[in-house]
Order: C-alpha cells, then structure tokens, then sequence
C-alpha cells in the first residue's frame, strides 16, 4: 500500500527514484511523484494520475537534476487518485516536502485546527495535512526539520513511513517510521531508503531496517543517525548484507512477474524445503520449532491468523497440523480476529501467516496474541519484515520476491512450510510415525519435479482458457484439503480476471450454489483420487444433470472421471496433504490465461495493492 523511496549521494536522483519506484509498484499504481532537491529556490515536484510509466511522460523535458530526492506509487485511501492526490505534498509555504506510506487517523482534528491558523489545503489527503503540521511546528517553535518532524509526529495517530525533505538544506532527509515498513541502503557516499529492500538491490548491499518509533537523519556525507522518536536518544542499529539480486526483481524473458513467478514454482519449492528434509525424508527440521520444543509439547491449541491467499494456506494448515500434530486447530481472518473476542492463553500457539510480512490485520492480530500471552510463530516470506521481527519464532518460505499482486509462489510455499511444521512438530509430540513422515517429506523432496510434470499443461490450459473468456461466473468445488485450494483458485480468477467466481466445499452446493448451475457457469472441480473422491463424483454428476461444464482437476489415469467432466486437467499423484499444492498450480495458470485474454492487466489489477498496509 504505496510505496516511498528517498536517494542521496552522487548518481542522479531522479534516475535511482524513477527506478525504484518501478520496482515498488506492485504497492500501489494510480499515482506517482517524485520531489527533487531545491532549485532556483523552489523543490521541484512532479506528479502524475496513473503508472510511473505516466509519471515519466509527464516529466519529458523537465529538469530532473540533482542528486537528492524523494518519491512514490500511491494505492489511495484518502482522496481519489488525481495528480493533485499524489505524493509529494508541499507544506504551504513550498519549502518542505513528504511522501508517506500509512494513514493518519485524527487527520480530520489537526486538518480543521491548522486551517484555524491560516493554513490552506489543496488536496484531500491525510499526509498533505502531516507536512503542513511539520511547518507549523517548524516556524512555531523555530527549530530545524528534524525536531519539528518528531514534534508533529507526537501529535499524529495512525501507521506511518516518511521521508521529508527541505528545500533550504539540499543535504538531508529526514526518516520515520510507526507501523509501516522502511528499510535505509547503506553506500559509499550514498545512501538510499525505501519501504523494502527491492529498490536498493543493485545499488547499494548494505540495510537497516528502521523499527517501529524510530527516526533517521540521512546527511550527504555523513554517518547515518538513528534515534528513538519516543526518547530522542540515540538506537543501536544493525547493517545487514541484502542477499536478493537484481534478477530476481526481472521478469526474466517472461510476459509477466506473475508468469514467471508461476514457472519458477520448482525451483522455488527447492529453496524452501533445501536443508529442511534429512535422513532421506525421515526427519524434518525447523529450527523455529526445534528451538522451542517445550512450546509445541505443552500446547493445548493452535490458532492460525491470515489474510486473502495466506489465509487458504492456513485451512490447509489446519488439516495437516490437526493430522500430524493431533492438536485442534483454529484459523481465523487476522482483520476479524481482534473483534471476536478472542479467548487466547499461554498455553496456546498462535501462528500468522503473510507473504509480505507486512499485512496491518494480521500485525494487529499478532499484537494481540502477545498480549495475551500466547507464543506467536511466524511464516513469512519477505526477510527482515515486520511480522519475522515480531513475533517469537518462525520459518521464512524462500521463494523470493514476489511481485505480480496475485500470490502464487508464495500459497505454494506456505504450504509446503506449514507441512514442515506440522511433520517436525507432529515427531516432537510423538503424534506422527516415521514411515508417514517419510512419505510425506520424500514426495515434499519430489515436488520441485511434481511440479515441473504439472506445468507442462500450460498449453491444454490455454485453450481451456479460451473457451471460457465468455463466463460471467465460475463455481469452484473441492472437499477436504482441497476445500482451500477452490477458494484460491476462485480468489485468483477473480482478482486478475475480474470475473465473478465462488469457492465452495463441493456438498455445500446442493445448499445453494446449486441454483446457479446452468450452461453459462462453468464449474472447475478439484478431484483427485482420495479419500472423498467418490462424494465428489457425485457433486459433478449434480452439476452435469443440470447442465452446467464442469472442468476436473484428476489424477493421471483418471478415466472414469474423462467420461463425466467436460475437461480433465491431469495432475501427478502425490500424498494427500500435499494435493493442494499440486492442483494450485493448473488453477492459477487457468485464472492467468482467461485474465490474459481478456485483455487484463494480471501483474496490477485494478484496486488492488500487493502489501496491504492499511487496517
Ligand atoms: O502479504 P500477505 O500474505 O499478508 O497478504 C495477504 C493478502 O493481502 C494476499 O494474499 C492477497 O489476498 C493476494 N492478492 C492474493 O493473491
């Protein structure tokens, strides 16, 4: 949700800017803009409604020198996006400059006490209102940037990342952050900041990541100073080395991020489970669990919290944890988990799931699990971010960087995770024989292949996919572990496609969904050959005798089902904890193609932002 970025040294601003912000738009794209270092006594800003693509048109013949400025891709929430909506916002007198990641909550209260001072707005944002305070604060108190940014953020209420800028000090910005992501590169002579490592990969392998109420002062030439926002004093900082490389930031040859992020699945599922499985399958290792034994021993319960895709990997969690652990499991929506009342104990583990570890529900959620004692582990993909720093423990998927806003990749990873888990506690616990283990983490050791033999039905996919553009509507079935891999493969098609589609565990239908079953709803059915196969061969003959198409994913050889289903999508076998993975992938290659034909944009589709930072 938005991205921001800052540079200061000797390369030109506006070039680093320019491509960092292409590299932080999956965060949000209705708007850009980009503020550069005071010239002719004026900040130079530009903006623009749309892509940075349209920023870069905007600014065609401007003068984008300078070596220090700020900039960044908005995803909306206060004001439509419109130029005048876009970050950077000036303070009244033009001399100060913001962009900002979070939202302001008590916007409304400071907004009406400043135009009592004589303050004007332009826009209807909340942040145009945090830099017009910074300068109220500025010439009130007649202090420089630094303490009149600390003093306006002791009066603001909500989730921030900041950069500020001065057009009278071409040599500093000024950081913060509260609830909303900002990591600062570290170079010879330069330094950068960004609301996550990807616009610094290339330029600079050193990061710190700011935490929560703390601030930073980042001078041309001069060490960086990190300081409590609470305290003024000094913090300790660590410099960590990026490991990320600039390929794997590319689309690599393919059309899309989301395309490649959908073939690299082998590779990436290797890197997941790479020293995690030994003696031949027979025993699994997570560190995260290992190192706190006693925790996963005494434990009465298991509360998973997550959102959208993560939240389907956690239903699916809760089969193999329940199986292989024999402790009950809960999963709930981390937005709705804190205004449940949720009864939470120590004795409980309560685990969040998020690809971008920066998910403001389920940070929220996570809060309140410590509160109340409980020990939250964390399953997360983006290293160094908030939801790893966090919480207790936790196991971070690998699978890079995700970048297409439709989460494939990484719904493969936290399952392949969450199946770790539950075997290396489920053997801790004693709950779960060697032999299943074995099965289980060879066919996890197999997958990367498994997974390869799925992919080869790109081209029976995309014809599939044309047949189907027309749809208005797709009902997806599945039972079992496969419940969860029907809502995701409905939640795909629908955020990329925008075609209306619905996830139902497949005896509900007769419940309901029935009703809409005619020759214009085609219905994707998850079937492979286990242990509620025969009860989902009776949901596709309620479909067939009511005219409706009925897509199958099966296993291979499957041919009594070839005889029922219209289509029959052919998987490999594999354990079945493991189906979902496996049946995920031809769904998210259908929902890929239909959007693709349909002419949709599958990496930024519309309204949508990657990192929902906001409540
Ligand atoms: O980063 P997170 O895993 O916490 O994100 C949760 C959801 O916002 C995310 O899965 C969303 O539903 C994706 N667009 C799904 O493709």
């Amino acid at each position: 949700m938005c991205g921001i970025v800052g540079y200061i040294g000797n390369r030109n601003a506006y070039d680093v800017l320019i491509q960092g912000l292409k590299r932080l738009e999956y965060r949000g794209y209705d708007s850009a803009g980009i503020a550069l270092e005071g010239f002719d006594g004026q900040l130079r800003v530009y903006k623009a409604k749309g892509k940075v693509s349209d920023l870069e048109k905007a600014v065609e013949g401007k003068d984008v020198t300078g070596t220090l400025g700020i900039a960044h891709t908005r995803w909306a929430t206060h004001g439509v996006p419109n130029n005048v909506n876009a970050h950077p916002h000036l303070s009244q007198s033009g001399s100060i400059a913001i962009v900002h990641n979070g939202t302001i909550e008590n916007y409304g209260v400071l907004k009406e006490a400043l135009i009592r001072e004589g303050y004007t707005f332009k826009s209807e944002t909340d942040t145009e209102v945090l830099v017009q305070l910074i300068e109220y604060v500025k010439v009130k108190n007649k202090c420089g940037l630094f303490d009149a940014v600390r003093e306006a953020l002791h009066q603001i209420e909500g989730a921030y990342a900041i950069a500020v800028i001065e057009r009278d000090d071409p040599d500093t910005i000024v950081v913060a952050r509260k609830s909303s992501p900002l990591v600062i590169g570290v170079g010879e002579n330069e330094t950068m900041l960004a609301s996550d490592a990807t616009p610094i990969v290339g330029l600079m392998d050193k990061v710190v990541y700011l935490k929560d109420d703390e601030m930073a002062v980042i001078r041309r030439d001069k060490p960086l100073q990190v300081l409590s926002l609470e305290t003024n004093h000094p913090s300790d900082f660590d410099i960590q080395t990026l490991k990320m490389s600039v390929a794997e930031l590319e689309k690599g040859g393919y059309e899309t991020f989301m395309l490649k992020e959908i073939f690299e699945q082998p590779d990436r599922l290797r890197d997941c489970v790479r020293g995690r499985i030994l003696d031949d399958g027979a025993q699994v290792v997570l560190s995260g669990v290992r190192d706190n034994r006693k925790r996963f021993l005494e434990a009465n319960r298991v509360v998973i919290v997550a959102c959208g895709t993560s939240w389907h990997a956690a239903l699916i969690g809760k089969h193999i944890i329940q199986d292989m652990c024999k402790l009950p499991v809960e999963v709930e929506y981390a937005s709705e988990f804190r205004y449940s009342g949720p009864i939470i104990t120590d004795k409980d583990i309560v685990i969040a799931i998020s690809q971008s570890g920066e998910t403001a529900d389920t940070l929220a959620a996570i809060q309140l699990a410590k509160n109340k004692g409980a020990f939250v582990y964390g399953i997360c993909n983006v290293v160094g971010a908030s939801i790893p720093r966090n919480t207790d423990s936790g196991t971070y998927i690998h699978v890079g960087p995700e970048i297409g806003v439709a989460s494939t990749k990484a719904f493969t990873g936290q399952v392949t995770v969450l199946t770790l888990l539950a075997l290396c506690a489920g053997q801790i616990r004693g709950t779960v024989d060697e032999e299943k283990v074995r099965m289980v983490g060879q066919a996890l050791m197999q997958m990367p292949e498994t997974v390869k033999e799925v992919l080869k039905l790109d081209g029976q996919i995309q014809q599939l996919a044309r047949t189907f553009t027309y749809a208005h509507n797709f009902l997806y079935l599945g039972r079992g572990y496969n419940y969860p891999t029907a809502l995701e493969g409905a939640l795909k098609l629908k955020e990329i496609s925008y075609i209306h589609a619905e996830g139902y565990p497949a005896a509900e239908m007769k419940h309901g969904p029935i009703a809409l079953i005619d020759s214009e709803m085609p219905t994707v059915v998850i079937a492979p050959t286990d242990s509620l196969y025969d009860k989902i061969v009776n949901n596709v003959q309620q479909v067939k005798s009511r005219g409706g198409a009925v897509i199958a994913i099966v296993n291979k050889g499957n041919a009594s089902m070839q005889d029922m289903a219209d289509y029959c999508l052919e998987i490999p076998e594999v354990p079945e904890c493991l189906t979902p993975i496996v049946a995920s992938v031809p769904l998210q290659l259908l929902a890929y193609y239909i959007a693709k034909y349909k002419g949709r944009n599958v990496d930024q589709p519309r309204n949508l932002a990657k990192s929902v930072t906001v409540e």
